[in-house]
């Protein structure tokens, strides 16, 4: 249902592959509210996923840029500026991957030109965008500007790998910026730490399916799926929120907020029973 909370609002939408990401929710859900985007990706995600069907179902430009090489990211301002008329008056940084993550190699047996890479697309490609977009000029006073990351910057989860310490940077980028961007121009920068959703970039980290039900059954409102995601950014871009700045934003049913659930202390007490001392009382240590 639209509210037209971003009627005549403009948009650079970083990092729809296909239906299941959350970028592609969240460019859908701006233009039913009444903004005009732009969308950019890779050559390769373009040529592999389905961006192009995105770009022309919402009539939006579709510009191909690494978003690691800041030449291709002045292109992107640079051209939907002039596609859609103007300044720009909200951004969403959507891009993550993991070399390491992908070719396996653990925390312990990380390969440190992958760890580079781990870090340039996923954290220092927000810098970057910023940074261009700050030096442009390129975004209206009062713009808004979300990147997207995982509680794992805050507390170890088995499997997360290299990303966690590109979230941690990441949220970072979002305050060091947000307090320059603020100062001088009013725009603000906020991360949305989201509920592991199934993406394809979320399937591809180990034991992905028992973090999502973990979580799931923790969270008192369960995980948060990629179309809520969606409409949190949507009270972001709008003018509602225009007083909130350099925050990391939990949007995951409660869940960074836990210790043990009921369900949780159950199982947990399960697990031990048969592994009873003599005395028939349960070990625990
Ligand atoms: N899926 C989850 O569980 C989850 C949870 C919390 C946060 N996030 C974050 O949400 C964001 C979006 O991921 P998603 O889950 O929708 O998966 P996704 O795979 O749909 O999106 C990741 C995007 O990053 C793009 N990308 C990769 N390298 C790039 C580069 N060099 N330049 C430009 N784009 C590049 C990919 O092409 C892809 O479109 C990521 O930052 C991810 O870490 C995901």
């Amino acid at each position: 249902m639209s509210h037209n909370l971003l009627k005549g609002k403009k948009g650079i939408i970083f990092g729809a592959l296909n239906d299941m990401s959350i970028a592609w929710k969240v460019a859908e859900r701006c233009v039913e509210e009444g903004a005009t985007v732009s969308l950019s990706n890779t050559p390769f995600a373009i040529r592999m996923g389905n961006t192009e069907e995105l770009a022309e179902k919402l009539n939006a430009k579709l510009i191909p840029a690494d978003a690691t090489k800041v030449e291709e990211l002045e292109q992107v301002f640079d051209e939907s500026m002039q596609a859609m008329g103007g300044k720009i008056d909200f951004m969403l940084h959507s891009i993550g991957m993991s070399p390491n993550v992908r070719k396996k190699r653990t925390y312990d047996d990380l390969d440190y030109h992958m760890l580079n890479q781990t870090l340039d697309i996923s954290a220092i490609s927000f810098h970057k965008m910023l940074q261009v977009a700050y030096k442009k000029d390129a975004i209206n006073e009062w713009g808004s500007v979300v990147a997207l990351t995982y509680g794992a910057a805050h507390r170890t989860m088995y499997g997360y790998n290299d990303m966690a310490d590109a979230k941690a940077m990441l949220e970072s980028i979002a305050r060091s910026f947000g307090y320059i961007y603020g100062r001088k121009r009013s725009v603000r920068i906020n991360t949305i730490s989201q509920s592991p959703t199934l993406t394809t970039a979320g399937s591809g980290i180990k034991g992905f399916d028992s973090l999502m039900d973990f979580s799931e059954r923790m969270s008192p409102l369960g995980n948060a799926t990629a179309a809520e995601c969606a409409d949190y950014c949507i009270t972001l871009f709008s003018d509602l929120t225009k007083k909130v700045t350099m925050q990391n934003l939990f949007h995951d049913g409660g869940y960074s907020s836990m210790g043990m659930s009921y369900r949780a202390m159950e199982q947990y007490i399960k697990s031990f029973e048969g592994i009873k001392d003599e005395d028939g009382n349960v070990i625990y240590g």
